[in-house]
């Protein structure tokens, strides 16, 4: 397999909306974007993976397409989209956006056409309209069914206001071939395909989630990765939530995606057994493949990983999000340091979500009127949702809006953030910053090719060596751990004393 840009890449995820604001409303947008663009280079990344950009009524941020081919106006415009994909690639920076293919907006021009044309219509079955609900449940809480006028119901898998496509129609499939061409004729490099796995529905079988993994979906990924590899070197990688690495592992298929986010390391406790386990897991499924493994440590998804740490249970579990469970933030913020080298040092691609850098913690005080997340409506209030690690980000000042823009920002920032903005931490050496940019440089040199040698130094601690020479110790124990021999330290989360690697701490060593 030839060796191509994703494969060592380091992706930094920009949530759009909250990025940087260019024209003052609160929103993050393009002009923002493009506008920090320097920083985004000088932080050493190979990549940017953008949350969906189309224009949208937002009912779920965005993954509500109303327009497959354009940009939503209050992030800017077509030609603004183009204008950075450019200024990306002339900084060396790849360009990867979001596709939805398993639902729209319900204000999609085809959604509507479906609402007006009537029961029996061909535009319906762009959709699934059915006379009769079946008992499915929307992820985001509530019956996944919702009836119209004239007494259909349509399903929708998420919110009421993200239709499902139905994805045995023939249409539906070439919607998303001229998709995938629009975007890769404007210079795209590759393709986050949300909610990958759910595009095929079996409402006969019986089972609460008929929809999951079956088999026709992989029929999807087939034609896409033909239309794909008529481009040069553009990249496919899944959004696939699954425990079960045999069904992972067929969508890497060397006939369908070429990545998929690594979400068992992202769920993996704090803990050695777990971490190791998960990592050996991960490389046995990806190696004979011959498939770049990715390692993602958070999304705009999940609890922001400083506050994840901190917590008494670790994990990550979609279904138990445990919001506002207590948070040591201190040993959070240790661990999210020592998390951070221990994924950049592993072979293959690493995510990094905006804010991770800057060592961001979730934030939990968002006032409930102000919260915008469907998970928290749907569920009755019952679940806050992923509004607290989609704050905008602090950029510089020592007042809110902290230089994200010059008006109020759509969800309000914590005063404290006047200490982590990128401003503070570019002028302190041991800011999570700092720690980020000389590993995704140090990543660059020491880290892009081969596979690892775990070494021994007992139950837990994890270390590894890298082909290079570099080798990763992290010491899960509660004592601190004495070094292997080595050269030299080329990177530590923590102060070092002398040899002994101190708890929760992680460090790059020179060993040849
Ligand atoms: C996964 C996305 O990451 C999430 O933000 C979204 O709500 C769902 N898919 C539905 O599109
Ligand atoms: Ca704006």
């Amino acid at each position: 397999m030839s060796e191509t840009w994703w494969r060592g890449a380091a992706i930094y995820q920009v949530y759009l909306r909250s990025f940087a604001d260019g024209n003052g409303d609160g929103i993050g947008d393009l002009a923002g974007l493009r506008s920090r663009l320097p920083y985004l280079s000088d932080l050493g990344i190979g990549a940017i993976w953008l949350n969906p950009w189309y224009p949208s009524p937002m009912a779920d941020g965005g993954y509500d397409v109303a327009d497959y081919r354009d940009i939503e106006p209050s992030f800017g415009t077509l030609a603004e989209a183009e204008q950075f994909i450019e200024e990306a690639h002339a900084l060396g920076i790849r360009v990867i956006i979001d596709v939805v293919p398993n639902h729209s907006s319900d204000q999609s021009a085809w959604f509507q056409e479906a609402l007006a044309a009537g029961p029996g219509s061909a535009a319906r079955e762009r959709f699934w309209f059915k006379d009769e609900p079946n008992d499915w449940k929307s992820i985001f809480g509530g019956p996944a069914w919702t009836q119209v006028p004239d007494g259909q119901w349509y399903l929708h898998l998420f919110a009421p206001e993200q239709p499902d496509f139905n994805w045995t129609n023939p249409e539906v499939h070439q919607e998303f071939h001229d998709v995938l061409r629009f975007w890769f004729d404007r210079g795209v490099d590759g393709i986050r395909i949300d909610s990958a796995a759910v595009l095929v529905k079996d409402f006969d079988g019986g089972d609460p989630e008929g929809y999951t993994d079956l088999a026709e979906v992989h029929d999807v990924y087939r034609s896409w990765r033909r239309l794909s590899d008529e481009y040069d070197e553009r990249l496919l990688i899944g959004e696939v939530w699954f425990p079960d690495q045999e069904r992972f592992a067929r969508y890497l298929r060397p006939d369908e995606l070429h990545t998929a986010f690594n979400f068992d390391f992202l769920g993996s406790p704090w803990d050695p057994a777990a971490l190791r386990a998960s990592i050996e897991q991960t490389i046995a499924t990806h190696v004979p493949l011959g498939a770049p493994a990715t390692w993602v440590l958070s999304n705009h998804d999940v609890v922001r990983p400083v506050t994840r740490y901190g917590r008494a249970n670790t994990s990550w579990d979609n279904g138990n999000r445990r919001d506002g469970v207590p948070s040591d933030l201190e040993l959070g913020y240790r661990r999210a340091r020592a998390a951070a080298l221990l994924a950049m040092a592993l072979p293959g691609s690493v995510y990094v979500y905006q804010g991770e850098e800057l060592g961001l913690p979730e934030v939990e005080d968002i006032p409930d009127e102000l919260r915008e997340d469907p998970m928290w409506h749907r569920s009755g209030h019952a679940v806050v949702g992923r509004d607290g690690c989609r704050v905008p980000l602090p950029w510089s000042g020592d007042e809110t809006p902290f230089g994200f823009g010059t008006g109020n920002p759509w969800l309000p920032q914590p005063e404290a953030w006047k200490k982590v903005t990128v401003e503070a931490q570019q002028a302190d050496l041991g800011s999570m910053l700092n720690l980020y940019r000389t590993a995704l440089h140090l990543r660059r040199e020491w880290l892009e090719g081969g596979g690892i040698t775990w070494l021994d130094l007992g139950p837990e601690v994890l270390a590894f060596t890298r082909e290079s020479g570099l080798t990763c110790v992290v010491n899960l124990a509660a004592d601190p751990v004495r070094l292997p021999p080595h050269e030299s330290v080329l990177l530590a989360s923590g102060s070092i004393e002398g040899d002994e690697l101190p708890s929760d701490t992680a460090v790059w060593l020179r060993t040849t």
